[in-house]
């Protein structure tokens, strides 16, 4: 990615970036995420190169957002391929992106796919992990409160979610935020609160409404969010699995980590089963959610949940073999 990637923003480097010129060039220079010449190339600035979402594609495509991919395989990028760049039929990056201009480009999930929790999320959770009753209300204490529109927000998946926060070193073991929850997600921006997300949500439906019904755009968002909700469910699981191999002393933390297991150590990470868990957010899960989005049906299933759950397999199976090597290993 550009300059300012999440990784930049995850590392907690993301200061840095933004701070070298005192913050001259984010206040100035920047919309939402990009540099102006993200987008209009410096010795041209015309408006029909920006428009063209072929000026989005040296960014946005590859390993953990191939939404360049995605949209040329969609229906809508076929029309838009098939037509040429005066189809007024085919939706391009930037009709949904930036509507009439809007220079903000910004979603309603966010590039990880992770929204933070509300303070009501967290106190309906409490019904379902009582002994955990003190810490949760004390996160619910530092929340935001409000509902998500269009989204079920069921316990289980508050519950998933939070053990994603944790493997990030965004939640610690006892669900509080940690430092990297006050830069990724207070200072970054990473995650969305309930204002953001349903701001974001409704343009973006707005914008999908000038060409079809809001029945079938809500349909869709639906379906897609439900995409996002299963993937945590099933990822969750791997989580806890590996999150139960340190706790039993099975895998120990490595020196200098102060997060394990922590997907931000990315392909740093030091055994086979994080290595799994770090490509099921980054790889299999980013593309099943942003496919599904994305109106691609293949990248949603067989690039995204496919793959995860192969994934998943592997890591309990994994975890299970190292359990009984470790009980073997005890008794010699
Ligand atoms: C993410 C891509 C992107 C980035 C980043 C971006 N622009 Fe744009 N810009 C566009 C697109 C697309 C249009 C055409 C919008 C429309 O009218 O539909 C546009 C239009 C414009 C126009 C109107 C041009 C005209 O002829 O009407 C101006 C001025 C402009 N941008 C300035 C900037 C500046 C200054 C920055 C940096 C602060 C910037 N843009 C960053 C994509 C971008
Ligand atoms: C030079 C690389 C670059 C180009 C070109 C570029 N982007 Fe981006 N874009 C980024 C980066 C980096 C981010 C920030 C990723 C993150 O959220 O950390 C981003 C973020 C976004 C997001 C916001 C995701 C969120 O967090 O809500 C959208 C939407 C987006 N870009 C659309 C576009 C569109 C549409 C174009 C073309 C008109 C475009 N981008 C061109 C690099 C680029
Ligand atoms: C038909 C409308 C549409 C088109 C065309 C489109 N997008 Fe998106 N895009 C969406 C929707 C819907 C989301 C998810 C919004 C949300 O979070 O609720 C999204 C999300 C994103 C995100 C955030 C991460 C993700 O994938 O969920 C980025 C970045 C992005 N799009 C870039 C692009 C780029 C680049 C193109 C062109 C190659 C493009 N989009 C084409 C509708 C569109
Ligand atoms: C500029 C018009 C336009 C906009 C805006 C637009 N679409 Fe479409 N969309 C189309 C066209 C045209 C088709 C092809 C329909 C057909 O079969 O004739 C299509 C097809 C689809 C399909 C079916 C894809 C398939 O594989 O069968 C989905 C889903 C969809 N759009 C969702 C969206 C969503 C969600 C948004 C907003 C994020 C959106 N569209 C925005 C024009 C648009």
């Amino acid at each position: 990615m550009g300059r300012k990637g999440y990784l930049g923003v995850m590392d907690g480097n993301n200061d840095a970036v933004l701070k070298h010129d005192g913050g001259k060039e984010a206040s100035e220079y920047r919309y939402g995420n990009a540099q102006c010449d993200a987008c209009h190339t410096r010795h041209s600035f015309k408006k029909s190169e920006a428009a063209d979402p072929r000026a989005c594609s040296n960014c946005h495509m590859g390993f953990d957002h191939p939404q360049w991919e995605m949209y040329t395989s969609s229906k809508h990028g076929i029309i838009w391929s098939i037509e040429g760049k005066d189809s007024t039929r085919a939706p391009t990056c930037q009709t949904c992106h930036m509507h009439g201009g809007d220079h903000e480009v910004r979603t309603a999930w966010g590039f990880l796919g992770l929204r933070i929790p509300t303070k009501e999320n967290v106190l309906a959770l409490i019904k379902v992990a009582p002994a955990q009753k003190d810490n949760l209300t004390k996160l619910a204490a530092a929340l935001p409160s409000g509902h998500y529109d269009g989204l079920d927000d069921d316990p289980q998946w508050t519950y998933d979610r939070a053990l994603i926060l944790q493997a990030a070193g965004v939640l610690d073991g006892n669900f509080q935020p940690t430092e990297r929850f006050v830069e990724s997600v207070v200072q970054a921006q990473v995650a969305r609160g309930p204002e953001e997300f349903n701001k974001e949500r409704a343009k973006m439906n707005k914008a999908c409404n000038e060409c079809h019904s809001i029945g079938f755009v809500e349909d869709h968002m639906k379906s897609s969010d439900d995409i996002i909700k299963r993937a945590d469910h099933v990822y969750a699981k791997a989580i806890a699995a590996v999150q139960a191999l340190y706790k039993d002393g099975i895998l120990k933390k490595p020196e200098g980590w102060k997060y394990a297991p922590d997907l931000l150590q990315y392909y740093d990470a030091k055994t086979s089963i994080e290595q799994e868990l770090y490509l099921i957010m980054l790889e299999h899960r980013q593309r099943a959610f942003q496919g599904a989005f994305h109106a691609s049906n293949d990248y949603m299933h067989w690039y995204g949940w496919a793959p995860l759950n192969t994934a998943v397999n592997e890591i309990l199976e994994e975890a299970q073999k190292l359990r009984a090597e470790h009980k073997l290993a005890k008794k010699k």
